[in-house]
């Protein structure tokens, strides 16, 4: 991962990018990179948009060719990309760091980062993955409708070099791919489980305009939250309805 890499200077968004070069008729190796230092249309889950101080923060994409992962298990990639973000951002940020399910990256209770990966199947077969990756880093101000956006310079009062970070990141998404690629399964969901944000604590959750009190206690092979309410039942939620 990030071999082949690229910068660009202002892009709407590194996804649409990338997926338009893979699309292409001239063939881009896995593990190409692309780094946007602007990237002014971000997007982000639910079609919300995904925003970052030009300059200060890394948006970029990955492009991966799973073709070994049963479209079924791709909630498999979704943990490998998030325990390379994590491993990669731990020295600096140590037991404070969460990985959020499904796949946000927190710290304390405030967002760091969040991923949109993106698979583009083709006969039952995971063709291509464009794997987005937003993380805050040297941004010192958000705006007012992002109170629970941080950033590491928030947290670490320094600036950060974007580009080595970047390829700190590659390395621990390649190692962790490479894992389920040699189809160490349990090994990659035992290790997302146990980064989990709110693992085994009683908590408010909300789902569909209602609050129960419950307990997050597993994320099923297909990537369904199973979280357990105070009558014992187990409740299965998935993307977004928790
Ligand atoms: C989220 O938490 O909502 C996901 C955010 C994903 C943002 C990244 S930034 C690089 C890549 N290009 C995009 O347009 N989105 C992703």
């Amino acid at each position: 991962v990030g071999q082949n890499f690229i910068t660009i200077k202002e892009v709407g968004s590194t996804n649409n990018f990338l997926k338009e070069l893979a699309s292409n008729s001239k063939p881009v190796i896995e593990g190409t990179v692309i780094m946007a230092e602007n990237q002014y249309a971000g997007r982000g889950q639910q079609q919300n948009g995904w925003h970052a101080e030009p300059g200060k923060n890394l948006t970029f994409s990955i492009l991966l060719k799973p073709i070994f992962l049963p479209v079924t298990e791709q909630f498999d990639l979704v943990r490998a990309v998030s325990l390379g973000v994590f491993d990669a951002l731990e020295p600096l940020l140590s037991n404070k760091l969460k990985i959020k399910w499904p796949n946000d990256i927190y710290y304390g209770d405030r967002k760091l980062g969040g991923m949109l990966i993106e698979n583009m199947i083709q006969g039952g077969q995971i063709k291509n993955a464009i794997v987005g990756i937003g993380l805050n880093i040297n941004q010192e101000i958000f705006p007012d409708h992002l109170p629970g956006a941080i950033s590491v310079k928030q947290i670490l009062h320094q600036d950060y070099d974007l580009k080595g970070l970047l390829s700190e990141i590659c390395s621990h998404i390649e190692a962790w791919y490479l894992n389920l690629k040699a189809g160490k399964k349990s090994f990659v969901r035992e290790s997302y489980l146990n980064r989990l944000y709110w693992l085994n604590e009683r908590k408010y959750f909300r789902s569909k305009g209602e609050m129960f009190e419950g307990v997050i206690d597993r994320v099923k092979d297909n990537g369904i939250l199973v979280v357990k309410n105070n009558n014992n039942q187990e409740l299965e939620f998935s993307l977004k309805e928790i």
